[in-house]
């Protein structure tokens, strides 16, 4: 049986992987942690989520140290906000406790703190911006094609619901970073575009963060040329997309390297 512990326990994301982990065999859920000033704490998160009583009470994450020690999970999954999510790394990775951590907007000085403590404590995670299978295949493509069209102007399109709090997300940062690795450009990234700019320049990428509504996520690459364009569209319909990621992340935890941080592709064999 593979323990879990889970962060941001009663979120969006939080709530949903619980629901899928209660549906697992081999997967067990022995904590569920939340902010400390949420009405829930103390409350049973299956009463709280809508699944009904499961016997894991809502632990504050004042406490996570000491329900990590009690509980002893074999991986905590992390579906939080960025300085949160720093500090629940740290202190998983100090208990010894493996990752996965589907959490956006990390900084570059946290992203260098997040991969510091993994390799001394050496343990074992998957972190990823978008844990959707077609999203990833969409990656790969974009790895694929940027090279081939590097005569085109890229520019990238996103859209989120009203309440997402980092832009642009952290699925269209990972689509940059790809690109412009193939493409050898540095610091190309153009965050929308005001004012009296002049001509766009050929090696830009164009980072464009639409937000609204109810849209759980959609991400358009658009390759323009002279006289055609070509787009790669992913559009997420539910959240279940990502949530059927983590469980496939979870599944790898077992094989994954220690002291490194995996990816998506890596848990899809994509590499
Ligand atoms: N990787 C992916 O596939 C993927 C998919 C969807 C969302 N996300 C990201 O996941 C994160 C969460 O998204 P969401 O829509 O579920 O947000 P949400 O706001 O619905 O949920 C976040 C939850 O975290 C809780 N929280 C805050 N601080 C905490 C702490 N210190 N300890 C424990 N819980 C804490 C909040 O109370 C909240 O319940 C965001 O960064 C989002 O961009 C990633």
């Amino acid at each position: 049986m593979i323990k879990v512990a889970i962060t941001g326990a009663s979120g969006r994301m939080g709530s949903k992987i619980i629901k899928a982990i209660l549906e697992q065999e081999d997967m067990d859920i022995v904590a569920a942690i939340e902010a400390p000033n949420t009405p829930f704490v103390g409350e049973d998160a299956g009463e709280v989520i809508g699944a009904g009583t499961m016997g894991v009470e809502i632990t504050p994450a004042t406490e996570l140290n000491t329900v990590l020690e009690k509980t002893k999970p074999d991986i905590l999954v992390d579906f939080t906000i960025a300085n949160a999510a720093v500090e629940t790394i740290k202190t998983s990775a100090d208990c010894g406790v493996n990752l996965v951590v589907g959490t956006t907007g990390f900084s570059d000085a946290q992203l260098s703190l997040i991969n510091k403590v993994i390799e001394e404590n050496n343990v074992k995670a998957v972190i990823a911006p978008n844990m959707a299978v077609g999203v990833n295949v969409f990656f790969k493509i974009l790895k694929d094609l940027a090279p081939i069209l590097e005569d085109y102007n890229i520019e990238i399109i996103e859209a989120h619901h009203r309440h997402k709090q980092d832009a642009p997300s952290g699925t269209a940062v990972k689509a940059y970073e790809i690109m412009a690795m193939e493409l050898g450009r540095e610091n190309c990234g153009v965050y929308g575009r005001e004012g009296q700019v002049g001509a766009r320049t050929h090696d830009e990428i164009g980072m464009h963060a639409v937000r609204g509504g109810d849209i759980v996520g959609d991400h358009t690459v658009l390759f323009a040329g002279d006289g055609e364009r070509l787009e790669i569209i992913h559009r997420a319909n539910s959240r279940q997309a990502f949530v059927n990621g983590v469980i496939k992340a979870i599944r790898y935890i077992p094989t994954a390297p220690s002291g490194k941080i995996s990816d998506m592709g890596d848990v899809l064999g994509l590499k």
